[in-house]
């Protein structure tokens, strides 16, 4: 599930996200941080059918147990939750599956190339970009379906450059505002566009899990 939300009140952030929150430099980067963190809370209450008040959010890091990393909800071991933030733009994942999402602001930042990602691309998916008719969409694509994967645990930081999607089309959906799943390993990759709001996303989640999108 994605979308753009305000979101239920920023006082049902945990003392550590709220801490978190609280340290980014720019209010905007604040801002999108809170807006995440609230959505993913919107998705868990409809999944769960509770209020979003009530459900509580915890991030665990593997490697050095901070408070930061994938998402769970408390209560809910085999709940699945992802979220991303960036640019203004803000998107979270919750089933009853493993999943992850990622979104990501379009046109990229200028200068950007496909040989620039090359720690998370593989050398078959550069070239696919290299020969795509549009080469900063089909980069766009490519990344957020990369990151997707990661957050969804198909793939770790260190296997990204050799964990290939190329295979997957790399043109962009058609129409202003679109959706597109395709399938990968036995997971769907679901491509969301947005060119209106300027935003390209990806949730990854094993295939046949429904996906239901929102947006407010
Ligand atoms: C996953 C990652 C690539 C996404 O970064 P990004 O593109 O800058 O940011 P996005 O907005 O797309 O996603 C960020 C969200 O991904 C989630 N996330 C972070 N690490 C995750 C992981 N290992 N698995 C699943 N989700 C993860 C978090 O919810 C995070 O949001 P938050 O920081 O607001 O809590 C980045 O967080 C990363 O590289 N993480 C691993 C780094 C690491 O292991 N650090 C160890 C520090 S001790």
């Amino acid at each position: 599930m994605l979308a753009h939300t305000d979101g239920p009140d920023r006082g049902v952030l945990t003392p550590a996200e709220q801490e978190r929150m609280a340290r980014f430099r720019r209010p905007s980067d604040g801002e999108d941080f809170q807006a995440a963190h609230l959505l993913i809370r919107t998705c868990a209450a409809r999944l769960l059918r509770v209020r979003p008040g009530d459900v509580v959010i915890v991030q665990r890091c593997s490697t050095c147990g901070g408070p930061h990393g994938r998402p769970e909800v408390v209560g809910h071991p085999d709940i699945g939750a992802s979220l991303a933030h960036s640019r203004g733009l803000v998107a979270a994942a919750v089933g009853s599956a493993p999943v992850g999402i990622d979104i990501e602001a379009f046109p990229p930042a200028e200068g950007l190339v496909a040989g620039d990602l090359s720690a998370a691309l593989t050398v078959a998916e550069i070239r696919a970009i290299d020969s795509a008719p549009d080469r900063s969409r089909a980069m766009m694509l490519a990344w957020v379906r990369k990151e997707a994967c990661l957050k969804a645990g198909l793939v770790d930081l260190d296997g990204l450059d050799s964990f290939d999607l190329s295979a997957l089309p790399l043109d962009p959906p058609p129409g202003d505002m679109a959706v597109r799943s395709l399938e990968h390993a036995g997971w769907a990759v679901h491509d969301w566009w947005d060119g209106r709001a300027g935003a390209v996303g990806a949730v990854v989640a094993p295939a046949g899990v429904e996906l239901q999108l929102a947006s407010a």
